[in-house]
Formats: C-alpha cells, sequence, structure tokens
C-alpha cells in the first residue's frame, strides 16, 4: 500500500493540456476533467475487492469475478464533484459521501463546512477525490475524517499533485495510495501550483 502512481497516457496528456490553457471555458473544462476522472477512476479501483464466480459461455463453463468491496467516493467539494461521475458508471453502486472544505485564502489552510460521513457506516474502503493536492491541508483534513468514522482503506485520486503537498501526505499517512495525473513543480508564493491550471473550482463552474 501507499505510494503515488502518476498516469502516463498520451490522452491524459492531451486533457490536461486542456485544463491547463487559461483560455478553455468551463463546458470544455468540464469535459476534459470527466474524460480524466475515467481515467483516475479505472486506475483507483484496481484492487477493489472481488469474490471468484463461475461463468457458463455458449461454449464452455469458466471462472470470472463479481465485485464485492462496499467502496465510498468521497468528493472535496466543490471542486472534487467533477471528478464523481466516472466513478458512478464504472460501478452503478458506488456510495458518495460528500466533504465541504474550503481554503482559507490567507493562511491555505481548509475550513470544513459540511461532514456527513457517520450516514455511510459499513464502507470497506473510500476513494477521495480532488482535482488539486496543492498544501495537502484539504486532502490531510478529509484522511483524517474518514479514520475518524473508522475508515481505514483509504486512498486519493487527483489531477495534479503539488511535490509539497504529496511529501506532506507521505509523511502523515505513508500508507494512502496517491493516484494523480500530473505531479507539477511546485507551489507559488500563493499557494498555487505551478502550472497548475488556476483554481480548479472556479474554472469548472464558471464563478471567476
Ligand atoms: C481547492 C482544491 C482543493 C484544495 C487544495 O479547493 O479543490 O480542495 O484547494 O489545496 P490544498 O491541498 O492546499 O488544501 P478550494 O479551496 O479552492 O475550494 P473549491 O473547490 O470550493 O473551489
Ligand atoms: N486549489 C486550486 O484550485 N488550485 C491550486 O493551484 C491550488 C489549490
Amino acid at each position: 500500500m501507499g505510494g503515488i502512481v502518476e498516469l502516463n497516457h498520451v490522452i491524459v496528456k492531451h486533457y490536461l493540456a486542456v485544463l491547463r490553457n487559461k483560455d478553455t471555458l468551463p463546458a470544455c473544462f468540464g469535459e476534459a476533467l470527466d474524460r480524466l476522472g475515467m481515467f483516475l477512476a479505472i486506475e483507483l479501483t484496481r484492487g477493489l475487492g472481488a469474490e471468484d464466480i463461475s461463468v457458463e459461455t455458449p461454449l464452455a463453463l469458466t471462472s470470472g469475478k463479481r465485485i464485492t468491496g462496499k467502496l465510498a467516493v468521497v468528493p472535496i467539494l466543490r471542486a472534487g464533484l467533477a471528478l464523481v461521475q466516472p466513478f458512478r458508471e464504472l460501478l452503478p453502486e458506488v456510495v458518495i459521501l460528500h466533504l465541504g472544505m474550503y481554503r482559507d485564502e490567507q493562511s491555505a489552510t481548509p475550513v470544513s463546512y459540511y461532514n456527513k460521513l457517520e450516514m455511510a457506516p459499513d464502507i470497506e474502503s473510500a476513494i477521495v477525490v480532488d482535482p488539486m493536492l496543492a498544501t495537502g491541508g484539504s486532502a490531510i483534513a478529509a484522511i483524517k475524517a474518514l479514520q475518524a468514522n473508522g475508515i481505514e482503506k483509504i486512498s486519493l485520486g487527483c489531477v495534479i499533485a503539488a511535490p509539497e503537498g504529496v511529501a506532506r501526505l507521505q509523511q502523515e499517512f505513508p500508507e494512502v495510495a496517491i493516484t494523480t495525473c500530473s505531479i507539477d513543480e511546485r507551489l507559488d508564493e500563493n499557494h498555487y501550483i505551478l502550472p497548475g491550471l488556476g483554481d480548479a473550482g472556479d474554472r469548472y463552474f464558471g464563478t471567476v
């Protein structure tokens, strides 16, 4: 467990460039995030619990798998919402647990405003999703909230990660695996990711 996977696929690189482009409008930005979300969802569900089953084809009896793991996807509001739909397409039974958090502009520390994690008591594993891992403060707060609710098997999916956030997360939770489309260069003096894409929530929801 633990470690970091940076997706290496030409389609991922294509949609990352669409996201990074300052002239991309919210509709195209949302489409690109959705497509990257599908790549993340496929990678992040690779180890999902499954049982062995027998399947009868028209020609022979063979073996197969049936997914059994009770999984929650945990978007960090607002921008994390953009990464939920691909999981629902792959796994219609997936439970969605929302965590509301925003970064305080001055301190860049997360402020929590919504948490209903206790509504899903029998979850086996959780995948936290948020397009941006910058200082790591929001992801760390989300992981702590999940652990406080008894969820221990946790992984994180993001589109762009800053090395600073990755290092902080790995230091605090070495067991949490991170999957990202890109590890960028660094944070700037305002704690934004360089080269990054700007403010993911504002660009996705058209609030700039
Ligand atoms: C952004 C992003 C993450 C957080 C990352 O959210 O979506 O949640 O910042 O930064 P961190 O790693 O330094 O904590 P933002 O506060 O802009 O809220 P929003 O999604 O509502 O726009
Ligand atoms: N949140 C964002 O949306 N973008 C950044 O670069 C950092 C935090």
